[in-house]
Formats: C-alpha cells, sequence, structure tokens
C-alpha cells in the first residue's frame, strides 16, 4: 500500500528537478561549453567528482575544443570558466582588480572570511610587502642567509651514511629545507631551525586548504557555524603564536626605545609585517597569521619544484656532469652569490622545463569576476564567475613549443646561447608569458618567483655539487628506469608521493 507522504515526496522531487533545469536553462553561464563527462546541471556534481581524478584529461580536452576561447569544468560547488590562447590571456591580464580580482579568487577558494577572518580579507598588505621588498633588486640584501642556511639543512633532511647508496623520501626532505631556508628570510635565525615552528609554518597551507575546500562545499549561511569543526586554521596559528610571541613583543620594545636609531633592526618578512602592523594597531595574531599566509604562497610551491627536478636528474644522471661543470665555473667566477646564480643557465633552464613540463597546478590565472562583463572576443562573463587559464595544456602545446611532451633539460638555455642577449632573458625561469604561466602573467604574476628562482638554485646546486643521484629502482645492469609518474588531483599537480631517491654523498667536491 502506497504511503501517505509518497506523493509529497515524490512532487517535492518533481519541483526540485524543475527549478535545477529552469535554472539551467536561464543561467547566464549556459552559452559556454562544457567539458566533462557530463554536461546537464543535474549530473555535474558527478562531472566534478570525475574532474579530481581526470582533471588534467579533461581541461586538455577543452583546449582542443576551444583554443583561443572558453570552456567550462564543473568543480564541487560551482562552475569554472578556462580560457586558452595568448588573446585571451592578453585580455584578462589587463582587466584591473575591479573586473577581474586575482585577491576575490584566493579568498573565494581559501574561504578566508571563515578561516582567516575578515581583516586578512579587507587588507592583505602582506601580499603588498612580498612585492615591494622581494623584487629582484633588494635580493642580494636578504639572500647570505638564506644561502648560509643551505648546507646545513641539506645535510638535516637529506642524510647519507658514509658514501653510501641511501633512500631519501626526497618530497618530504624539500618540505623541510624550503621551510626552513625561507623561514630564515622570514623570522630569521635562530627560530627558522625550530623543528615545530617549521612543521607548523609548512602544515598551515595544509590547513588552510583542507578547510577552505570543506567549506566550500557548505551555503553561506552555515559556512560560520561549520568553520570551528572543519578548519584547524586557529589552532595552527595559535601554534606559530607561541613562537613569535616573544619574538614580536622584544622586537616592539625595541621599535619603541630605539625608534630610527635601531641600528642592527632585522632586515626579514617578520620585521617588514611588524612595521605596517604597528601603524595599523594590529595584534601579534595579526602579524602572525600574515606571516603563515606569506609562507602558504612560498612554501609548498617552491618545495614542489625540488622532487620534481631531481627526479628527472636521477633518471637522467649523465644531466649531473655538465650542471657541476656550470655551478662550479660561475661560483668561481662570482662566489656562492646571486651574481653566480644569474650565470647558471643550464640549471636555470632545467628549473624553467620542469616547471613548464610538471608544473604546480594545471590552471593559473585564477580570478573571480567582480561585475558582469563582455570578454574582447564576446564572451558575457556574470559576476561572481571563477575563471582560470590553461596553463598546463598551453605548456605541452607544440605549436608554442616543439616536442612539448618531451622534457629537454636544456632547451631553454641552448635557445638562449642561439638568440640575442635581450631575448634571453625572457627565457629566463621566472619570466612569464601568455605561453608560459606558472606564475600567471602580467601585473599580478606571483611576486615572489625571482626568491623562490634564487632559492631553488641555492639549493638545487648544493644538491648537484655534493651527491650522486640514481632513481630507487635502478640496477646497474638493467634497462634505465623511469620516474615514477606525477599525481594530478583536480587542479593540483604533485610529485611522486612517498616515493625515494637515492643518493650519495660525493667523495671530494
Ligand atoms: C615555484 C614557486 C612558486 C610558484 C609556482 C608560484 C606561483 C604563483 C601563482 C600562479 C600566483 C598567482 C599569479 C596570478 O594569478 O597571476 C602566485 C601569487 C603569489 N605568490 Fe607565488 N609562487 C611561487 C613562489 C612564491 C614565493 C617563494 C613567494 C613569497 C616569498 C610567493 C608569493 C606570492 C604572493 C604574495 C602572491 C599573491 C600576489 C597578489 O596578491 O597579487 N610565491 N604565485
Amino acid at each position: 500500500m502506497m504511503d501517505q507522504g509518497q506523493p509529497w515526496a515524490f512532487a517535492c522531487v518533481g519541483v526540485l528537478i524543475l527549478i535545477v533545469v529552469f535554472r539551467w536553462n536561464i543561467s547566464p553561464l549556459n552559452d559556454i561549453p562544457t567539458v566533462g563527462n557530463f554536461s546537464s546541471p543535474a549530473l555535474s556534481y558527478l562531472s566534478a567528482m570525475a574532474f579530481i581524478r581526470r582533471g588534467r584529461e579533461t581541461l586538455q580536452e577543452g583546449y582542443r575544443l576551444y583554443y583561443g576561447s572558453v570552456f567550462k569544468i564543473a568543480l564541487l560547488d560551482r562552475w569554472m570558466v578556462i580560457f586558452s590562447g595568448p588573446k585571451m590571456v592578453e585580455d584578462i591580464r589587463r582587466r584591473p582588480e575591479d573586473e577581474l580580482s586575482f585577491t576575490e579568487a584566493v579568498q573565494t577558494i581559501l574561504q578566508y572570511k571563515y578561516t582567516v577572518g575578515q581583516k586578512m580579507q579587507d587588507d592583505p598588505y602582506h601580499t603588498v610587502v612580498v612585492k615591494e621588498k622581494l623584487q629582484n633588486r633588494l635580493l642580494p640584501l636578504i639572500l647570505p642567509s638564506l644561502i648560509d642556511e643551505v648546507a646545513p639543512a641539506v645535510e638535516t633532511y637529506m642524510p647519507t651514511i658514509n658514501e653510501e647508496w641511501t633512500a631519501v623520501d626526497i618530497s618530504a626532505a624539500a618540505l623541510k629545507i624550503v621551510a626552513r631556508t625561507s623561514n630564515r628570510v622570514f623570522v630569521g635565525s635562530p627560530l627558522c631551525l625550530s623543528e615545530d615552528y617549521n612543521d607548523t609554518s609548512a602544515q598551515f597551507a595544509v590547513e588552510i586548504v583542507k578547510a577552505g575546500t570543506a567549506l566550500f562545499l557548505f551555503p553561506d549561511i552555515l559556512k560560520p557555524l561549520a568553520a570551528p569543526f572543519v578548519s584547524k586554521v586557529k589552532q595552527t596559528t595559535k601554534r606559530a603564536l607561541h613562537h613569535l610571541r616573544p619574538i614580536i613583543q622584544e622586537r616592539r620594545t625595541a621599535m619603541h626605545q630605539q625608534g630610527k636609531e635601531w641600528l642592527d633592526k632585522p632586515n626579514d618578512v617578520l620585521q617588514w609585517i611588524i612595521d605596517r602592523a604597528v601603524v595599523k594597531d594590529e595584534t601579534d595574531a595579526d602579524i602572525t597569521q600574515r606571516l603563515l599566509l606569506l609562507n602558504l604562497a612560498a612554501i609548498h610551491t617552491s618545495s614542489s619544484s625540488i622532487p620534481h627536478v631531481l627526479y628527472h636528474l636521477a633518471e637522467q644522471p649523465e644531466l649531473l656532469e655538465p650542471l657541476r661543470e656550470e655551478i662550479e665555473a660561475s661560483v668561481d667566477a662570482e662566489g656562492w652569490t646571486m651574481s653566480a646564480y644569474a650565470r647558471m643557465w643550464k640549471l636555470d633552464s632545467i628549473l624553467r622545463e620542469s616547471q613548464r613540463y610538471n608544473g604546480f597546478t594545471l590552471a593559473s590565472m585564477m580570478r573571480v569576476a567582480m561585475k558582469d562583463i563582455v570578454l574582447d572576443n564576446g564572451t558575457f562573463i556574470p559576476k561572481g564567475t571563477l575563471l582560470g587559464a590553461a596553463a598546463h595544456p598551453a605548456h605541452h602545446d607544440n605549436a608554442h613549443l616543439p616536442n612539448a611532451d618531451l622534457f629537454d633539460p636544456f632547451r631553454f638555455s641552448r635557445m638562449r646561447e642561439a638568440g640575442s642577449s635581450s631575448g634571453s632573458s625572457r627565457l629566463q625561469f621566472a619570466s612569464t608569458s601568455p605561453e608560459y604561466l606558472p606564475f600567471g602573467h602580467g601585473q599580478l604574476a606571483c611576486p615572489g618567483r625571482y626568491f623562490a628562482g634564487n632559492q631553488l638554485k641555492a639549493i638545487l646546486s648544493h644538491i648537484i655539487l655534493n651527491y650522486d643521484l640514481k632513481l630507487s629502482d635502478s640496477k646497474d645492469d638493467g634497462p634505465r628506469p623511469q620516474r615514477p609518474p606525477n599525481v594530478y588531483l583536480s587542479l593540483a599537480v604533485l610529485p611522486p608521493i612517498g616515493g625515494t631517491i637515492q643518493l650519495r654523498k660525493r667523495a671530494a667536491v
């Protein structure tokens, strides 16, 4: 016998389906083609689930079908409009923040309002600090301390026994080395030596990404209620504050007592933030949070570059010799300095090639439309739409670069040697273009990329000079093994998880 409630239940489901279909038919994004397994809105959730595992293939498919224009993909709670081709990249990069906002995109994805609070959302001056202080011209002032930290950090986190081959979890080691060397510049010594502080500063990124992803799924009205249960951002900030508070207090006192006469005032990211925070009357917790947000931008992005390069070198150890020759010649001429790193064209080339070939994310130049806009090609983008550039497909496009699917470590140094000196700077690791987008492109391109380039060269040149490398399954008489594959998770590109590389300390360097 039919339950009396059943007709109502059927009616409700029917109305819901009608609403979804109606909303789909009047959706302003409806004119933008969908790429993914299921294009109907009712099934877009399934596409979003599939995208987590098949993001790379989906983006590639959209790029092939709609190059030079736009398509949309389903994320778990919204559509994302993907654009491609130099004309579209130029169009997007020229749009001001009040039309297409990068800040809003980050805050939407990481749900700042519910994870770190409104103040960080309204006044993210810590990013201005990076733009002003970590630019190429000023880097020689702060790099010496980072360079100083490299050797002890590598020796601590890549321990080898005598001169024997030792398996090292390269991603875990890279994270520790990058956290410690970055924190030398961010907070100085001795705090950069604290395992707990370095782990906390790296963990903050994990917590905020986890919380942002979980909160993304809740309707806005429930987010404040859900936040304390799904986010550990506050606890992580508290842990960092425990380390930072005494230092911040000490510096506040010195600023107060000595003012402009403070001759040995620290020149690090923490101090640059405190200088502004004092004027704005911010708390120690605010300062800590801003520092952690910069750690978020700096640590995981740079640290993932190291295993990528080392896996390629372990796969092709014959690359080590020309790199060593270049590093030794550069250091003989300039010492361990930024000028020496600028001479290392081969090392720069392998870093750029790895960023192109592997990268950190499949899509860059994330933006949110702050109002309804019409793109140069006539596409209507309604307010609130999330957009991103098809970076990975662009990097693998033979029309942009011959044999784009081949990892060719020295392709950019060869191109630089063959070209004019003015053109050669455009082929460096940190130089962006509409076809090379790991750092975005245009005015909003990553302001930390020059710092990252020098930091990565400092770490990699030390490893290359001091260690031999091979893949863990190499056999002296067997076929040449291949590096394990990357992991593609939604839009993220991760180096092989939990993989090891065999390292052996070189006898005489
Ligand atoms: C290999 C390493 C890195 C990669 C791949 C990377 C990538 C990116 C990308 C794709 C963006 C967005 C740009 C856009 O959409 O146009 C960005 C922004 C940013 N990055 Fe990086 N980044 C790296 C290292 C760093 C480092 C070391 C720092 C700090 C020391 C840093 C600080 C920032 C900041 C503050 C922003 C936001 C800029 C703004 O709000 O306008 N990044 N980064």
